[in-house]
């Protein structure tokens, strides 16, 4: 595990959107593990930039995000759908059709999960994947005791998440209670991962993920098994 500490928020966004933009250089047509939430908002800026002055170009990227809520479409601004495209995608010339997000309107969820893993397969899986962490030690939407050999699923969210995300909403009855997220070991197959916590809020979930018992109750614990995991953290919070 590599890990990187900053102090300010900034630095380590632009050391997480350097991580990425080397994959992007070296490999063009990457497939890209796209997270939402705070903590990427940095990272996703930077990119940008890097697009902007030409440094980078998405034309050949692909990507698949983690997680997205159950019952929100793409219209509705907390979708992660709309999260995306507002920070990121609107931005740079990621083609619409190598998008991939979670469908919170999906029918039939179970064969929805099923084909999102099946299509990440067939893509030759994620290059790298990105990851915020939950204040209850979840990665994606993967809570406390989810089990580590899962893929894509639906997911219940715990009171402490629903409680972190209301933020975003009107008012914690709108926040939706059921998410579709790429499951621990969905997340475990990417080749590479980048993890970023920021803030004090984070630091001992961080920490405890990072080095404590690897175990159900901290999903992100199970990163530790993983060969190949860039971990950065900002002492000064994104919020
Ligand atoms: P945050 O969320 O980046 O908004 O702190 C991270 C997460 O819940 O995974």
């Amino acid at each position: 595990m590599e890990y990187y500490y900053f102090k300010s928020y900034k630095e380590a966004s632009k050391k997480g959107a350097g991580i990425i933009a080397s994959q992007v250089i070296l490999k063009p047509n990457s497939i890209l593990g796209l997270a939402t939430g705070s903590t990427p908002i940095g990272t996703y800026k930077e990119l940008i930039e890097l697009y902007k002055n030409k440094t980078l170009n998405f034309e050949n990227c692909k990507s698949f995000n983690l997680d997205e809520y159950v019952g929100l479409n793409h219209e509705h601004d907390q979708s992660y759908y709309y999260f995306m495209h507002d920070n990121l995608f609107n931005h740079i010339n990621m083609k619409e059709e190598n998008i991939n997000v979670p469908d919170g309107m999906a029918k039939d969820v179970d064969k929805f999960c099923k084909e999102y893993d099946e299509k990440i397969d067939r893509e030759g899986g994620v290059d790298i994947q990105l990851l915020g962490i939950g204040s209850d030690g979840h990665i994606g939407f993967n809570e406390p005791a989810t089990s580590f050999s899962i893929g894509t699923h639906k997911e219940t969210l715990k009171d402490i998440t629903r409680k972190d995300n209301a933020r975003f909403f009107k008012s914690l009855d709108e926040v939706p209670t059921h998410a579709i997220t790429m499951g621990l070991l969905t997340i475990m197959k990417a080749k590479k991962i980048l993890i970023m916590a920021c803030g004090q809020g984070k630091k001992d979930i961080f920490e405890k993920a990072l080095h404590g018992p690897v175990v159900p109750e901290v999903p992100a614990s199970i990163l530790q098994f993983h060969p190949h995991v860039y971990a950065i953290f900002s002492e000064e919070g994104c919020n």
